[in-house]
């Protein structure tokens, strides 16, 4: 435990490397939050969920703190409103560090003094620290890359990244027979509550695309005009078009020699093989409708994805970016859909909602997931920001259907 405890810490603070203190201060919407809030929030779930509940001899940083770094846990008192969190040009970055530092020496002396039964209680909250500063790795990556967009300079957050410059695989199909079947997470690894309990569904026949749609398919629908055409689009999607104006996916942009997108490498043109990335649940649904398709359901990507090796292009690759997908693999005489992991987060077509007999944890952490569970999709899969290692087939993301700001694509599904 210490071992990882030392080497996710680390992770989070190699993403800042790269970071000026004014870079690392931006609130860009309000969805998107400052790097020190995050490194310093990482902090505080340690420090709130673990020391100061379990650590007699834990002395508290800051106690402001408290409030400055509250994400959304009504148990744990009240918090800077969330939009403001770009104000915060104190504490300083350097102070920031300073309380990583200091809640990271304590919980590693707890670690090596603890005896049950406090450790028997504090093991699962670390347990669930480390997976919580994975996902806000990845926010970290998903906010800068919004930050520097909007930067008329289109500041680059690494080096241009070699590109594979491989034709697209074809697309072709796998056939998946149905009937009754389980989804739900096993075994005794982590995961997350809202991957449990583990429980039976009805699948019908269905079809999955063996990768996910391209940059070169979304083009031909945004040539078709996708965008313009309402019948292809779901009530509120239509609304947000027309609201917001969007003709493309976001992070494109286009001039007289053709479209470009935005990537934390810097602005790049198009490359057509690419799945395609930063659509809404709203774009991945009209485009599934136009190429008269559908997006799978939670269920059926879960089951497609039985078997699939959790390898594929996540952040350790430091890409940060979807990658051109192989051919695709077989085993047992059976296809493998391929980059089912990594790439591009996928939507499906299943709300978030709680697994028959789901019932959150008791106190703060079971606000974790279960108050979430309303008015936003599923995604699965992981992404080319996604910690290595983090996700898992049962892994459960979710977004509002209008969010464009994540890594997120779409694989196409269809009935059989
Ligand atoms: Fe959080």
């Amino acid at each position: 435990m210490l071992d990882r405890f030392a080497a996710v810490r680390s992770d989070s603070e190699a993403l800042a490397v790269n970071l000026t203190p004014e870079d690392q201060a931006i609130q860009s919407m309000p969805d998107a939050s400052p790097t020190k809030w995050h490194l310093a929030h990482m902090t505080w779930f340690f420090e709130t969920f673990i020391l100061n509940q379990l650590d007699a001899d834990y002395r508290v940083f800051d106690p402001a703190f408290a409030y400055l770094f509250n994400s959304y846990y009504e148990a744990a008192g009240p918090r800077h409103p969330r939009p403001e969190r770009g104000l915060l040009s104190r504490p300083t970055g350097d102070i920031i560090g300073a309380y990583r530092d200091h809640v990271g020496a304590a919980i590693g002396r707890f670690i090596e003094r603890a005896r049950e039964p406090v450790w028997h209680q504090a093991a699962p909250l670390l347990e669930l620290g480390l997976h919580h500063e994975q996902q806000h790795q990845e926010l970290i990556l998903m906010d800068i890359k919004h930050v520097f967009s909007i930067n008329p300079l289109l500041p680059a957050y690494q080096a241009p990244q070699p590109q594979i410059a491989a034709p697209v695989a074809p697309l072709d199909w796998i056939e998946v027979a149905g009937g009754l079947v389980e989804i739900g997470h096993r075994g005794s690894g982590f995961a997350f509550d809202n991957e449990t309990p583990r429980h039976k569904v009805w699948l019908e026949p269905f079809r999955l695309a063996t990768r996910p749609v391209t940059c070169g398919e979304f083009l031909e629908f945004i040539e078709a005009g996708g965008y313009r055409r309402p019948e292809f689009w779901l009530s509120d999607g239509w609304a947000t078009v027309c609201e917001q104006g969007w003709d493309a996916p976001f992070y494109w942009s286009r001039d007289e020699s053709g479209w470009s997108l935005f990537t934390l490498s810097g602005l790049r043109r198009l490359n057509p093989a690419e799945p395609v990335c930063h659509v809404s649940f709203f774009e991945a649904d009209a485009f599934a409708k136009w190429a008269g398709k559908r997006l799978p359901t939670e269920p059926e990507w879960e089951i497609a994805a039985e078997g699939v090796p959790l390898s594929g292009n996540f952040a350790d690759c430091r890409l940060f970016h979807p990658c051109v997908g192989g051919s695709v693999a077989a085993a047992n005489g059976r296809p493998i859909p391929g980059q089912m992991f990594g790439d591009v987060w996928e939507w499906t077509a299943s709300p978030y909602i709680p697994y028959p007999r789901f019932r959150a944890a008791a106190g703060a952490v079971g606000e974790y997931n279960g108050k979430f569970m309303c008015n936003q999709m599923v995604l699965r899969g992981g992404a080319a920001v996604t910690p290595a290692g983090h996700v898992r087939a049962s892994y459960r993301n979710f977004f509002p259907p209008s969010a464009r700001w994540a890594f997120a694509g779409l694989r196409l599904a269809e009935d059989c």
